[in-house]
């Protein structure tokens, strides 16, 4: 029987794993859990005699393909897909697919709530401020940066975007205006909200340079990836500028070097939290199943990631 795994070190709620059951049994297939796992070995266990798999920001590398001889499809329930070796899923035949847009609000709900956090002195009891008529920008505007737009827009905020891949007309269609740079994005807004994805091109690419372009008061919030980050060129601007704060749902590997260089202006959540809610879990969970079952039964590539 085919075994479809999923295999998520931080889990999906339960009702998404039973959503999930029910596509896969549905199909005739058998569903295996590895859930909470601690070692990487555990995970080289499992996937032995998987044909597909389902994961959240797992990592699925050289390792792992080499490890899974029956494994005909990967799919990370989620946007971003930079945990998966796209190369060493090609080399070894894997299908690799995302399911993008299904956690989509999820993290744009937790931004807006983020942004919120840090204007009010992180719930301390003093005095803040409002978002009401600030700027917001942007930067990437895909399926996240779209639903942060919405959102922030029912707060009153002054929206503006920059994505080289997205045109101008989009922004416009969704009450947003476009600028031509990233330097433009973060001289001109207060708040800056990061929805790019951890490429080549933008590693380490948030740093002392753009960031000092805020104006007084500024707030980056990171629920994107913390490498797209420059660690330590932020930890300098924020010792250079008290004014500014950064907050983020993906701990830095510098944490405490930001909790105590920027005390009370840096929030970092335990654990990434995103898009973990129950909605977002099925939402992506389920989507990760059909698309699974519509490739192994119809040899659909809808999704697919890598060549
Ligand atoms: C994504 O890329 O979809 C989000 O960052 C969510 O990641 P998670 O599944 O680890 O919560």
């Amino acid at each position: 029987m085919t075994k479809v795994l999923v295999a998520t070190e931080k889990p999906f709620a339960k009702v998404a794993v039973d959503g999930i059951r029910k596509e896969v049994e549905a199909a005739g297939y058998e569903l295996a859990l590895l859930e909470k796992y601690t070692e990487k070995k555990q995970l080289l266990e499992a996937v032995a005699d998987a044909e597909a798999l389902i994961i959240r920001s797992d990592k699925v590398d050289n390792e792992v393909f080499e490890a899974a001889k029956k494994l005909k499809i990967v799919v990370r329930a989620g946007a971003g897909y930079d945990n998966i070796d796209l190369e060493a899923a090609t080399a070894h035949k894997v299908v690799a697919m995302n399911t993008p847009g299904q956690n989509a609000n999820a993290v744009a709900e937790l931004a807006l709530g983020l942004m919120v956090y840090a204007v009010r002195n992180f719930y301390n009891g003093t005095s803040g401020t409002e978002l009401l008529g600030k700027k917001l920008g942007i930067h990437a505007f895909g399926n996240v940066g779209r639903n942060v737009a919405r959102i922030a827009k029912g707060f009153g905020m002054d929206v503006y975007a920059y994505d080289a891949y997205c045109p101008a007309e989009v922004m416009k269609q969704a009450g947003v205006t476009p600028v031509n740079s990233a330097a433009e994005l973060y001289e001109k807004c207060q708040f800056v909200s990061l929805h790019i994805p951890a490429t080549a091109e933008t590693k380490g690419s948030i740093g002392y340079e753009l960031v000092s372009k805020m104006p007084k008061g500024g707030v980056l919030l990171n629920t994107a990836r913390k490498e797209v980050i420059d660690e330590a060129g932020l930890i300098k601007l924020l010792e250079e500028r008290p004014d500014l704060k950064y907050i983020t749902d993906i701990k830095p590997d510098a944490d405490a070097d930001f909790a105590a260089k920027a005390e009370g202006r840096y929030f970092a959540t335990p654990k990434k939290m995103g898009a973990q809610t129950a909605e977002a879990n099925i939402n992506a969970g389920i989507a990760a199943a059909k698309q699974i079952v519509d490739y192994i039964k119809n040899g659909v590539e809808k999704f697919r990631v890598n060549k």
